[in-house]
């Protein structure tokens, strides 16, 4: 369905069921999320879920917000392209959602936003980085950093911590995350003196990289930048071994799963991404979050995207609670307004282009675990 049919769709819906006064059934305020529950990249959107999930049980049990419970529905995109907007779309026309939370991969970000922008339903993606996001219009938030800052980490980490002159770039073509980090990471890298070697494509989801990996090899680098997701990472870093390209692998956000080390075991060790948070590194706030996570979902650890989609919830509620109205224009606007907001990934600032200021944290692949390496805060150029 093109874009036009689509959102004609959801007006003439709206007009029928009458939810431009939206609202569940029971009173409740209807909030919808979209995430890879299913797919290539289904831990981001469990993860995701689980900590929106958590977040919405715990207002819930304080009372709800304006004196009405929120009741999340969610709709699963199986990881694919071209999904986001109809599950979008139905949630806001069916559901009569108030706002959107969701997703965690830029693409699919970039999908949904639209439509929430077209509807002004404000819409808070969690996770997705890639700057074009929010750009998309005023309804659409983040509460995570860009990555502008993103590539300047690593570029820097590169340079100044591991001394790397010669880096290598494969990029996933089919992911707006992956273009972008390569381009951010390139600018830095080269601004701080290091040389692109070798700059080579994939597609997300191939299953066999070996022809760009000889010729990176052929390259000589020191290290190669692969800002992928986890699962295309993991396949390359096994491959890069049988290959003999035995050099570090640094990359970004996209990395972070326990599936990395399940699928790549060994071939994972040593190498370093960036990401946005560790349980290690908390605050009050964030040391409770963990707790409360490993009591409600069996003593599992959360990582970043869980964090961040339970930082997505209470923003949302936040500014839902001081606009004192499920009106889109009014939530939008105290939405803009959020400062020093504490959550479980620290204080969240949404700043003039809608999204957050906020540190990066670089992990090191370590005894199949990811071990806690630097904070790098955002005025910082510097690692
Ligand atoms: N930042 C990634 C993107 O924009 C998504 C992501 C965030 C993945 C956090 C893992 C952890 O596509």
């Amino acid at each position: 369905m093109n874009r036009s049919i689509l959102l004609g769709t959801v007006a003439a819906f709206c007009l029928f069921a009458g939810c431009q006064k939206p609202g569940g059934a029971d009173g409740a305020i209807v909030v919808g999320e979209f995430a890879s529950l299913t797919g290539k990249e289904a831990t981001f959107g469990m993860s995701s879920h689980e900590g929106t999930q958590l977040a919405v049980e715990q207002i819930n049990a304080e009372g709800g917000v304006l004196g009405r419970p929120i009741k999340l529905v969610t709709e699963d995109n199986q990881s694919k392209a071209g999904e986001s907007a109809t599950v979008v779309s139905k949630m806001i026309s069916r559901d009569g959602a108030v706002a959107i939370l969701g997703e965690v991969a830029s693409s699919r970000s970039l999908e949904g936003a639209p439509i929430c922008q077209e509807n002004r339903v404000p819409m808070i993606s969690p996770a997705s980085t890639n700057p074009k996001v929010t750009r998309i219009g005023n309804y659409i938030f983040r509460v995570c950093f860009i990555d502008p800052f993103q590539g300047t980490v690593m570029a820097n980490f590169a340079t100044q911590k591991l001394k790397l002159r010669r880096v290598a770039v494969l990029t996933d073509v089919k992911s707006d995350y992956s273009k972008g980090l390569a381009k951010f990471f390139e600018q830095s890298f080269a601004e701080s003196g290091g040389e692109v070697c070798a700059r080579l494509d994939f597609n997300g989801g191939d299953k066999d990289f070996k022809a760009q990996l000889t010729t990176i090899k052929g390259s000589n680098p020191e290290a190669v930048f692969l800002p992928g997701y986890y699962t295309d990472t993991a396949l390359i870093c096994r491959q890069a071994k049988e290959v003999g390209l035995e050099v570090p692998f640094l990359g970004g956000d996209g990395w972070e799963s326990e599936e990395l080390v399940k699928i790549g075991k060994e071939a994972m060790e040593g190498h370093y991404f960036s990401t946005h948070y560790t349980p290690e590194a908390g605050s009050p706030k964030g040391a409770k979050f963990v707790e409360d996570y490993k009591k409600r979902y069996s003593g599992k650890t959360p990582d970043t995207m869980a964090a961040l989609g339970f930082d997505s919830a209470l923003v949302l509620v936040e500014a839902i609670r001081q606009a004192g109205t499920t009106e889109g224009s009014a939530v939008r606007e105290k939405l803009a307004q959020i400062k020093d907001f504490e959550g479980a990934t620290g204080r969240t600032t949404i700043n003039g282009d809608r999204d957050a200021t906020k540190s990066a944290v670089v992990m090191q692949i370590k005894g199949g675990k990811f071990q806690y390496v630097d904070t790098v805060k955002p005025q910082s150029k510097a690692p």
